[in-house]
């Protein structure tokens, strides 16, 4: 792999100093580029961009030569493994995700192949290889995940869910079917991401959209549990003077705010923060990385209210070095693009003088 010119990212990750606070934007590949409109079109559908590794390539780097981001994320989805189980991934126009098959008892659970990432899964591998050859060193590269919970969501409810009856309705009737197939995607997402590592990825992120949907109790068996599980199995290396030796893993609970301190103590580097939290609350918590938390709706601001925006959230984690800024939840599709250039100048600009380095 090539030397690292920008290890900003990486070295907040691992609380270190750093010049300027670094940034990148969850969902930075997507519709709110006219670039990626165009490769989509190209491609005909998602599934095809995120399974031809030169195409996926190409949209991992599109936000990276738009803006001096410091971070880039493989272009890929969470819904691959569950597609690569045999369920039917398909995206329908302006519905979201869909399985053709969708998982209901216990003998649907047994019959769940765990894919070997360098078969059915191997085109991700292939992206993260060349996209590492493409960037040259240019900034790290992140591989990622759905959190076994969040995968099951998808899984039960057939695609996306506002009410999530189904799963809640295994989760309270029949918990053992349950917590056999998030043991299976526990599996899953360990050698996934332990594969994305052997491939090229640097630092690794999961996301546990719908974990705040669970209640406190539910939350730690059904969600962070799992998680947990997956951390334990991670070839993670080990810290030494090359910051690149060690692979930092960012646990994110969409709605976790309350349960930082039993995140925190599943051994994750970094926790993943939405809007809704006061991110001074967190900086007392120890050397733990944060990441967060501008409310993407920010973005359909002006100027000014973005860059007061940021310096809220500068200013409530000040000179705290395991700082990572990014967006709370993921971009809009119709943020206009010069807005995401005053976010990065922002950051750029005012988070420089709570550093020394
Ligand atoms: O962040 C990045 O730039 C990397 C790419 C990425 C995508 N999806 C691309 C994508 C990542 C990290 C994801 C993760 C993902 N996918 C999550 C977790 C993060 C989150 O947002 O909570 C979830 C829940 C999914 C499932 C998923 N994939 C949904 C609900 C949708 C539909 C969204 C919509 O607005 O239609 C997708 C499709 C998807 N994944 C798109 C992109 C760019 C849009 C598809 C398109 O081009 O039409």
């Amino acid at each position: 792999m090539s030397q690292l010119k920008n290890d900003r990212y990486l070295r907040a990750l691992q609380c270190l100093p750093v010049d300027y606070t670094p940034i990148w934007m969850m969902r930075q590949a997507g519709r709110y580029l006219s670039e990626y409109r165009q490769l989509r079109a190209k491609a005909g559908d998602f599934m095809t961009l995120c399974q031809t590794p030169e195409l996926a390539c190409e949209a991992t780097l599109q936000p990276i030569a738009r803006y001096k981001l410091d971070a880039a994320i493989i272009f890929s989805d969470i819904l691959t493994i569950p597609d690569a189980m045999g369920l039917g991934l398909h995206f329908e126009a302006g519905e979201g995700p869909k399985f053709t098959k969708s998982i209901t008892c216990m003998s649907d659970i047994e019959k769940l192949p765990i894919p070997d990432p360098n078969q059915s899964l191997n085109y991700v591998m292939e992206a993260i290889r060349l996209t590492q050859k493409e960037l040259n060193g240019k900034v790290p590269l992140i591989g990622f995940s759905g959190s076994p919970w969040t995968l099951a969501t998808y899984m039960i409810e057939g695609g996306s869910s506002k009410a999530f009856t189904k799963i809640k309705k295994m989760l309270y009737s029949e918990p053992k079917a349950l917590h056999r197939l998030l043991e299976k995607l526990a599996d899953s997402v360990a050698l996934y991401l332990n594969a994305q590592i052997e491939a090229g990825a640097q630092s690794i992120m999961i996301f546990d959209t719908w974990g705040g949907v669970l209640s406190h109790q539910s939350y730690q068996t059904f969600s962070l549990h799992y998680m947990q599980l997956i951390l334990s199995k991670l070839k993670r290396g080990h810290k030494t003077s090359d910051i690149t030796s060690y692979v930092p893993v960012t646990l994110f609970t969409k709605g976790g705010g309350l349960w930082f301190d039993s995140i925190a103590n599943t051994g994750c580097d970094a926790i993943g923060v939405d809007w809704t939290v006061n991110l001074s609350s967190i900086a007392s918590k120890g050397k733990i990385a944060v990441q967060g938390n501008l409310d993407p709706s920010v973005l359909y601001a002006d100027k000014l209210t973005i860059e007061s925006n940021v310096s809220t959230i500068l200013n409530e984690f000040g000179a705290y070095s395991g700082h990572i800024f990014n967006l709370g939840h993921g971009i809009h599709q119709d943020i206009p693009v010069e807005h995401v250039q005053y976010l990065i100048d922002a950051v750029h600009q005012k988070s420089k003088r709570f550093h020394h380095d």
